[in-house]
């Protein structure tokens, strides 16, 4: 039975900074950062803002909006939820408790099981996948809700600008339940295929060393700098043009169909020119791609869902359109969904 993306929502803390603010205390500027990578802006979080802060914020709007059609409370939906996953690289606490438990928490949904998903930017697809494999697998479970939220800034060296100009707040959130919908016809819709792939041999190119049980904190350890991520920019680059391009062209094979028949491909939104490498290497134009890169910049497990929301609210995704998410990111990892709207 097919799964299908029932209501979403969005977290995006206040602050703007936009990358002139930036250019004020690094060596940087507009034009490098644009030019590099299309980011404009980014969001940042208050420092009483953590990750379950941003994740609950979109978890109740997606919420609500399935309350409201269904003419119930949104505390009653929260209810109805059986299992909450939570993509994230940037939890509240590392190891225990997971985000998602305190999820479960603070909105009361008493009878969803909860854990979080560690797989760097592409958690958001590798969660849709576990959520509609767990529903499937169960005649209990109907409803499951899946969010990827991250305070990357937090995990941010701000003393190197090859990285710190990169990062962005946010949460993104979306309800997935078994439809209703006919298996078979023009109004089948839900989750069609996902394909998820790894490359651990590539897990030094994006790391966060410090702080767990490689690298833990050791008692009188004079330690200038907070945990943060390395990156090498260049092997990520190659690695992520190469994973979109192999999964736009698995996911148009395996399911017989050619990109004609796609509305829109959501990218994660890591750099523009990947995705316009991407695009260009298949012959894809450019308006395929959304993108809203340029207002939040990385926001890593957030980036897919935060930007199906915004897609969703504004009215530019219609009943019965496919669409196909793409995502790469730290592990290595790579993924996408076909999903019928
Ligand atoms: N402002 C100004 N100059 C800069 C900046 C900056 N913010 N950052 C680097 N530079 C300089 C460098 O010092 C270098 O100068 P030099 O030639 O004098 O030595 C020059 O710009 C070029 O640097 P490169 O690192 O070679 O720049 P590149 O064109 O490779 O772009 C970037 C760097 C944007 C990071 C690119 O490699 C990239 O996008 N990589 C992929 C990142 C990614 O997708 N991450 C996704 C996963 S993130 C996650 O999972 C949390």
């Amino acid at each position: 039975m097919a799964m299908e993306i029932a209501a979403t929502g969005r977290a995006v803390p206040e602050q703007r900074v936009t990358n002139d603010d930036l250019a004020k205390r690094i060596d940087t500027s507009d034009e490098w950062i644009r030019s590099h990578t299309g980011i404009g802006s980014r969001h940042i979080a208050g420092e009483h803002t953590a990750c379950s802060d941003l994740a609950l914020e979109a978890a109740k709007q997606a919420l609500s909006m399935a309350a409201e059609r269904e003419g119930r409370t949104p505390e009653a939906a929260a209810l109805s939820l059986d299992l909450i996953l939570v993509a994230t690289a940037t939890p509240d606490h590392y190891g225990t408790p997971s985000t998602a438990c305190l999820i479960q928490g603070r909105l009361g949904a008493a009878e969803a099981a909860a854990m979080d998903i560690t797989a760097g930017c592409t958690g958001f697809i590798y969660g849709l996948e576990a959520a509609a494999g767990l529903l499937a697998i169960s005649g209990a479970r109907k409803r499951a809700l899946v969010i990827g939220s991250e305070i990357l800034t937090r995990f941010t060296n701000w003393d190197d600008r090859g990285t710190c100009v990169l990062f962005g707040d946010g949460a993104g959130a979306a309800l997935l339940e078994k439809t209703t919908a006919p298996a078979e016809g023009p109004e089948k819709r839900g989750l069609l295929r996902t394909i998820l792939g790894a490359d651990g041999s590539g897990a030094e190119h994006l790391i966060i060393r410090r702080g767990g049980s490689r690298l833990p904190y050791k008692p009188g350890e004079t330690v200038d700098i907070p945990p943060h991520i390395d990156m090498n920019g260049q092997a990520v680059y190659n690695f992520a043009v190469k994973a979109v391009t192999g999964i736009i062209e698995k996911l148009l094979r395996e399911e017989k169909i050619t990109i004609d028949d796609i509305s829109l491909i959501v990218p994660h939104q890591a750099n523009a020119r990947i995705v316009q490498a991407a695009g260009k290497r298949l012959g894809i134009p450019e308006k395929k791609f959304f993108l809203n890169i340029e207002e939040y910049a990385n926001t890593s497990s957030a980036s897919i869902p935060l930007a199906l929301d915004e897609l969703n609210r504004s009215g530019k995704l219609r009943r019965g359109d496919l669409i196909m998410t793409i995502g790469f990111g730290g592990g290595l990892t790579c993924g996408g969904n076909l999903i019928i709207w």
